[in-house]
Order: C-alpha cells, then sequence, then structure tokens
C-alpha cells in the first residue's frame, strides 16, 4: 500500500484547495489550455500529499539502457542546495496532457506507453533518420549532472539528471549550417493521455531553442533522474533539460527533434505571448503579469530562496544573450 507522507508546512490547507471534480466542472466554461495558463492551478499543491511510491508508480516497463546506471557524475556542476527529495519530485509534477492536478500526474501518467520509443530527427540537418531510444542512448556516453530546477510558477527543485549532453546529439546527427532552431515535440497519444482532446490543445506540446542555446554546454537530453531511468511523470523515456530557463522549456517525452530556419512556435507561448516568453530565462528582475518571481519556494521543505538571474547558471550562458 502507498504510504502517505505529511505534508509540508507550507502545504495550503485542505479546506482551500478546489475539489478536483469541481475544478474539472468549470472547464466547461474554460474552452482550452490558452485560458488556463501555468500557474491558475500553481497554489495546488500535492492533493493527497507526496507519495513515497509515485516513482515506482510511474516507473517505465521497458525503460532503455537500464543497466547503464548510475552514470558517471560530472563534478563540474554543483548545487548551492540540498537534492530534494525524490517522493517530493516524484509526486509533484507539470505534465498537462495528463493532470492540471501536479498531484495526480504519476498516477495518471503510468498510462502512457513508454516502449517502444522512437525519435526522429528531422529538417535542416546532414543525418535525417528515426532512432529507437535504446540504440540513440547508446550511441552516446551517459552522464549525471546535478542542476538547480526553476518553474515558471516559483517553485524550485534541485535533481540529479542521467542523460546525454545535447552537444553530443548534435554532433551525431550533424545540423546543417542553415538551421537556425532546433524544435522538440512531444508525443500524441489521446488514447493514453486524457488531456489531449482538440477542445484543450492545441498538442502535441512543442518546444524550441536556438541553435547557441542547444550546443550550450549546459543542455541536456535527460533519460534519467536520481540514478534511475525516468519515471513517465518526469517525461520518460527522454525529455529536455534546460536549467537556466524556466521549467516549461524542458520539454517531457520528445518523439522528434526537428532543425528550422524559421522560429518555430511552441506550445505556451503561442497560448499565452504576453505571459511566456520564447526565450523564457530565469529572471527575477522580470514580474510574471501575475506574480514576482523575485523568490522561489523549494518544494520539499518548503525554504524560501532568492531567485538568482539564469538560475545560477549565467557563467554558461549570460554571454548567449549580451
Ligand atoms: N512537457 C510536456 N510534454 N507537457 C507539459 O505539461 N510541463 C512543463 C515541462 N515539460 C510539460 C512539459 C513544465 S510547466 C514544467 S515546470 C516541467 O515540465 C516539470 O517537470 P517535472 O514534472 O519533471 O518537475
Amino acid at each position: 500500500m502507498a504510504a502517505i507522507i505529511v505534508p509540508p508546512k507550507w502545504q495550503m490547507p485542505e479546506r482551500s484547495i478546489t475539489p478536483e471534480s469541481i475544478f474539472c466542472a468549470r472547464r466547461n466554461f474554460i474552452k482550452t489550455f490558452g485560458l488556463w495558463g501555468l500557474g491558475l492551478v500553481a497554489g495546488l499543491p500535492f492533493g493527497c500529499g507526496p507519495n513515497e511510491n509515485a516513482a515506482k508508480i510511474g516507473a517505465q516497463e521497458n525503460p532503455p539502457v537500464a543497466d547503464l546506471y548510475p552514470a558517471r557524475r560530472n563534478p563540474n556542476f554543483i548545487l548551492d542546495r540540498p537534492i530534494t527529495n525524490e517522493v517530493y519530485a516524484a509526486s509533484y509534477n507539470n505534465f498537462y496532457e495528463f493532470s492540471v492536478f501536479k498531484g495526480s500526474v504519476y498516477k495518471k501518467a503510468a498510462r502512457l506507453k513508454t516502449s517502444p520509443w522512437r525519435l526522429e530527427v528531422a529538417g535542416l540537418v546532414e543525418r535525417p533518420r528515426t532512432f529507437d531510444i535504446d540504440e540513440l542512448l547508446r550511441a552516446l556516453p551517459l552522464e549525471e549532472r546535478r542542476y538547480r530546477f526553476r518553474c515558471v510558477e516559483s517553485w524550485s527543485m534541485a535533481v540529479p539528471w542521467t542523460g546525454i549532453p545535447m552537444r553530443a546529439f548534435l554532433k551525431l546527427v550533424a545540423p546543417l549550417s542553415s538551421a537556425r532552431y532546433i524544435r522538440l515535440v512531444s508525443f500524441w497519444a489521446p488514447a493514453e493521455a486524457p488531456n489531449q482532446s482538440p477542445t484543450y490543445g492545441p498538442w502535441p506540446y512543442t518546444e524550441a531553442l536556438t541553435m547557441s542555446e542547444a550546443a550550450n554546454e549546459l543542455t541536456m537530453l535527460a533519460c534519467g533522474i536520481y540514478g534511475h531511468p525516468l519515471p513517465k511523470q518526469h517525461g520518460a523515456p527522454l525529455r529536455l533539460v534546460v536549467p537556466w530557463k524556466y521549467g516549461f522549456k524542458s520539454i517531457k517525452s520528445i518523439v522528434k527533434i526537428e532543425f528550422t530556419a524559421e522560429q518555430p512556435r511552441t506550445f505556451w507561448n503561442s497560448n499565452r505571448p504576453h505571459e511566456y516568453g520564447f526565450e523564457a530565462n530565469v529572471d527575477p528582475a522580470t514580474p510574471h503579469p501575475r506574480w514576482s518571481q523575485e523568490s522561489e519556494k523549494l518544494i520539499d521543505s518548503g525554504e524560501r530562496r532568492r531567485t538568482l538571474a539564469f538560475n545560477g547558471y549565467g557563467e554558461w550562458v549570460a554571454g548567449l544573450y549580451s
């Protein structure tokens, strides 16, 4: 049986949480996700409380390269805070294809079929092809990196990701010099993801980076977390990690990577451009139209910390924007 852990002190009292049934009924008045916006439900915390079995509930049935964990840790990335308790990270997720309730994503995302999984590489690239996920992850060395992760909703965590540096992936597929952007596309499986109805689209979720952002040393394609394959709620079997940007840029469950000359449309930026910019770099000095970005709350302890410009990664990325 799943053990229920006592919620952190900062969690909202049960009475102030909108019950899921009432909240869902309101969807009749809200026609698209575009009107919901991130943060609308940011205050709704774990729901039933963080579940110590959440990572197991979301575990992939047949994870790729399972024999390669734990990967060698890259010592260049040092944290200024404790690693987030995995129970909290695995129980508090944004994955809108499954639920707007962070605390129920791990249960609903368990329905996603992640095997077999293919990644299509297309567009302005010398070697377009479709990889089986296991084949791709065996072609490049896996490593572990400890990164801070800052959501635009002003919560944060610090987690050990396992994956391949995007730089190594770019070398493998060789983008053409005419490629100026990289577009990443998430899965499309309405039979498995209850919110992937036309009403809440446009699906699939997409994201994009400039080529220089993609080629930055920090950018990662992650296939694991906490020393094991990604549970489905974290975006199994492959997701993006760009730690100097707000979390919505770190697209989950990627099926396609395309190289383009024009700036692609992206999920949140095209839905609510005045709230979610294309660049979306963590910036404490620029408030979100509906809340301040000066501080952030750590999801396990509830500690409040000052938000760092570029989430503390200016040393690596500030030069990209000067
Ligand atoms: N990717 C997809 N496909 N769908 C989503 O809803 N949410 C984004 C991002 N990637 C999202 C996504 C947001 S808003 C955040 S904050 C992070 O995933 C959350 O990652 P985590 O649940 O692993 O902490």
